[in-house]
């Protein structure tokens, strides 16, 4: 088939060389000209495992190019990005604008799906309105669904393949033409559906995770009031074979977890109360952390501290919603000097212990394995003070305290 996919990010260029590599013809659209320029010479522009290689290969081969405009096909996928506002409202602009902006290339017989998480009607009432106007009969002429991405970043291409994948249809022969064409590439399960219970899983399943995160993070509080460590707490209540407690953190960051919950809330305000207050209590760790320390730098003058990790999870260059990078900015805005480090992010790369230089605390904000062994001698000659907290219960603490260090873990 000849399948043109439209936003060539984190999700759609995996995708798009992905259909390359399994027999066929795929065009990447995005409206960024430095990522189709650099698709076009096989190479990329995100940082995601292996992926340079794959694309470079299916490139080569000719099986997948990159243009600014689209072209007719035989199934369209969006895959642009849907933020939210300040507001914590869904921002559907890129998804309209990709519909209308593939109107034009539409023809009887074509497939159309939504990869982008979307508020619960997206398909019904932002999309098809504007494909109504090919002329086509929904469900008859053309094809359309729902389709979402469940791919954790860093094993996208493994995760593509062998995740099981839920195909949402406006009607059921739409349902099944997705879940034939990703047949392609899964070696999941896929399971069938109507357009809007999988725009409600996808929301759902990252609601859960939300949830559990909040509940971690409020245990963590009240850990601390009761001087018992919530690690060890969750550790051995983990070994309840029917308990699964997530860990927690200085927040919740990215573009998934922190953002879909509020697409659920937007629609169903006054009954969403669970998933709304689990939002405000991982919105609010970045503050927790911060008068944290606060406290521990009370009787500095001038205080300075460095973060290690900017990124919203660990091991990866992603910093979209990360919960520390609101950290840096709280400690920031109330007198606290900051200097970053993190050798996943370019402007932050550099020698760890340098990064110390001056700073009487070093915070562990994000677990990206090389924090596991630290230059502590070297970090301690270069600070000020000699402090380390850590958010993640993550750093080895015993070779820290040895070195001199004064460890501190949130939830401890
Ligand atoms: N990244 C993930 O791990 C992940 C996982 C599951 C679901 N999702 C969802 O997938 C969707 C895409 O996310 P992403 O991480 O790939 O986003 P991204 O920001 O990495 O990429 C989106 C791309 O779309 C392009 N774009 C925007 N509007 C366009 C338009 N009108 N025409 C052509 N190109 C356009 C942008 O230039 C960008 O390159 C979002 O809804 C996201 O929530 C992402």
């Amino acid at each position: 088939m000849k399948i043109c996919v439209i936003g060539l990010g984190y999700i759609g260029l995996p995708t798009s060389a992905m259909f390359a590599a399994h027999g066929h013809n795929v065009l990447g659209v995005d409206k960024n000209p430095a990522v189709i320029e650099a698709l076009n010479q096989g190479s990329i522009i995100i940082e995601e495992a292996n992926l340079d290689s794959f694309v470079k290969d299916v490139v080569e081969k000719g099986t997948l190019r990159g243009a600014m405009e689209p072209e007719e096909a035989d199934a369209f996928i969006i895959a642009v990005p849907t933020p939210i506002t300040e507001e914590k409202k869904a921002d559907m602009r890129y998804v309209q604008a990709a519909t209308e902006m593939i109107l034009p290339y539409i023809r009887k017989g074509n497939l159309v799906i939504l990869e982008s998480t979307s508020p619960v009607g997206t398909v019904e009432q932002l999309m098809l309105p504007i494909l109504e106007k090919s002329g086509l009969k929904m469900g008859e002429e053309l094809f359309v669904g729902h389709s979402p991405e469940r791919v954790i970043p860093g094993q996208i291409l493994y995760e593509l393949v062998h995740n099981s994948r839920i195909a949402g249809g406006i009607n059921a022969i739409s349902a099944q033409k997705i879940a034939e064409l990703y047949r392609s590439f899964v070696e999941g399960e896929i399971y069938q559906c109507d357009a809007r219970t999988a725009e409600l899983c996808k929301l759902t399943e990252n609601t859960f995770r939300d949830i559990n995160i909040a509940f971690a993070n409020e245990l963590a509080q009240i850990c601390e009031n009761l001087d018992i460590d919530v690690w060890q707490v969750i550790q051995l209540c983990n070994k309840h074979p029917r308990v699964n407690i997530h860990q927690p953190g200085p927040g919740v960051g990215g573009h998934c977890i922190a953002v879909d919950p509020w697409f659920i809330i937007e629609k169903q305000p006054d009954t969403a109360k669970l998933i709304h207050q689990a939002r405000l209590i991982n919105d609010y760790m970045p503050e927790y952390v911060a008068a944290h320390i606060y406290e521990l730098l009370e009787d500095v003058e001038q205080p300075q501290v460095t973060i290690l990790g900017l990124t919203y999870k660990p091991d990866v260059d992603d910093i979209r919603e990360s919960p520390v990078l609101k950290l840096a900015a709280l400690l920031e805005k109330n007198g606290v000097a900051v200097k970053r480090h993190d050798p996943f992010v370019k402007a932050y790369q550099g020698d760890v212990a340098e990064a110390c230089a001056g700073s009487h605390l070093v915070l562990l904000g994000v677990h990206h394995q090389q924090y596991k062994a630290l230059p502590a001698k070297e970090m301690l000659a270069a600070m000020a003070g000699k402090l380390f907290y850590d958010t993640r219960n993550f750093a080895d603490e015993p070779s820290l305290t040895e070195a001199g260090f004064e460890v501190y873990s949130l939830g401890r």
